[in-house]
């Protein structure tokens, strides 16, 4: 059983619940599915606008990946769709303005692919370290160069790491095992891991740091921001690695600071700009520079990582359709629910953010005479979410009152 919070409610039966999976999603996924007994459609490629318009009418739950475009076009079709799941971590394919608008919250994973960032760059760090990369191509050429020149153990060197959340933070942590140095920089204030020490400033984490290392987010502040300047800021003899998002390095000054030897090395797995396919033909002044690995944007691409993905967003949505929660949601007002009470009903309502919504469903209320025994509301700009569990007796008949009112978006009921 996926681990729900408790016994689930549900307003009908659990196997009329249609959920399509596209783009491959993990098989944990639809095993969570499975248990609920929802009705799983799950198929191994995306579908085009048209042909998804034509499949959604009937569905409650659409689980995508990043190929999918969910426009509002779609939405406008999607007259029983629940929820939406992105099993991945971006959610820019799906219009989430008007899914939100639509009363449809979208689930993603950010984070269960953490580790897998992590492991990689420690990974990157010693082989940056003692040149492998180098070595290894240059047997594989057939070419036999045995050098201890310029290579180094990374015990008691420091670690810098730009960012300081899920990814840096675990890094921060395991770097410490192999006996690194650990600070970090950024701009809220984080609780340090272990031994990890806060620097004030980046320029700062610059001069001091053997592995510089970029867990941002794409902002406008972290656009660029590491150039010349910072660079040159950097100790002669230190590595570079980024594998945040490919705008925050300025890629022709770090390919001139690698040429000119003040950097030692550099692990690049994120570029400005990244091709939509795999194949040959990819450019970038990076290539062929000395003790620079350069990836494919696979830091968080492991099978643990589509596993967890799956699971983490399955259990997002099924605690949805079950309870009710949004916590998570990308669009959406974010209400964690209790436990229902004996004898009550739970009422979900989605509905136009604008004055006097909740004062027009109190006095429903309190026309049937029902005792309202939870009620949580939640808005954001241009939806409010209500969470109400009410007397199961009058439930049906509020629920069918709040449906009713013109402000209404979405309402359910779980009996
Ligand atoms: P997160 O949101 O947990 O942490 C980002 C941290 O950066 C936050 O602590 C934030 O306060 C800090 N920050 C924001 N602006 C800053 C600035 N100007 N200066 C210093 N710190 C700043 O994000 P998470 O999960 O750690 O991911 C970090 C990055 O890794 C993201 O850009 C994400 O897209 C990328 N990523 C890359 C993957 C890959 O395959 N290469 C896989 C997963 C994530």
């Amino acid at each position: 059983m996926p681990n729900t919070p408790f016994p689930p409610p549900t307003s009908f039966p659990k196997t009329q619940i249609k959920v399509l999976l596209l783009e491959n999603v993990h098989a944990s996924a639809h095993e969570l599915f499975d248990a609920e007994g929802f009705q799983v459609e799950a198929l191994g490629h995306a579908l085009k606008d048209d042909e998804l318009a034509a499949k959604i009418e009937n569905v409650h739950v659409l689980g995508i990946r990043s190929k999918t475009q969910v426009r509002a076009p779609v939405l406008a079709k999607a007259k029983r769709l629940l929820s939406l799941g992105c099993f991945c971590i971006g959610t820019n394919q799906v219009e989430l303005d008007d899914a939100n608008r639509r009363g449809v919250p979208v689930f993603n994973a950010p984070f269960s692919n953490t580790r897998s960032v992590a492991e990689m760059i420690l990974a990157e760090i010693v082989v940056l370290s003692r040149q492998i990369g180098d070595r290894s191509r240059e047997v594989h050429e057939g070419v036999w160069k045995k050098t201890a020149a310029g290579c180094h153990e990374v015990r008691g060197k420091t670690l810098g790491l730009i960012g300081y959340g899920h990814i840096g933070r675990q890094l921060g942590v395991v770097a410490e095992s192999l006996g690194m140095r650990v600070v970090f920089y950024d701009i809220a204030t984080r609780l340090p891991m272990g031994n990890n020490r806060p620097v004030p400033a980046l320029g700062e984490l610059l001069e001091q740091s053997d592995f510089v290392s970029l867990h941002v987010p794409e902002t406008a502040a972290t656009k660029g921001m590491i150039g010349p300047e910072e660079l040159s800021r950097m100790k002669k003899g230190a590595h570079l690695l980024n594998a945040s998002r490919g705008t925050v390095v300025q890629i022709p000054a770090l390919a001139e600071a690698l040429k000119k030897k003040h950097l030692a090395g550099a692990a690049i797995d994120v570029f400005p700009e990244e091709p939509e396919e795999n194949g040959p033909g990819f450019a970038s002044e990076l290539r062929g520079v000395p003790n620079v690995l350069l990836t494919p944007h696979i830091g968080g691409s492991t099978l643990e990582a589509q596993e967890a993905i799956g699971k983490e967003v399955a259990v997002s949505l099924i605690r949805y359709v079950n309870t009710g929660a949004t916590t998570g949601a990308v669009n959406f007002p974010q209400v964690e629910v209790p436990a229902p009470k004996p004898r009550t009903h739970r009422i979900l309502n989605v509905h136009k953010n604008v004055p006097g919504v909740l004062r027009d469903i109190n006095r429903i209320v309190s026309e049937r005479n029902a005792n309202i025994e939870s009620q949580i509301l939640s808005t954001d700009n241009q939806i409010g979410y209500l969470m109400m569990d009410i007397a199961h007796d009058v439930a049906e008949d509020v629920r069918a009152d709040i449906a009713a009112l013109e402000t209404n978006i979405r309402t359910r009921i779980l009996y």
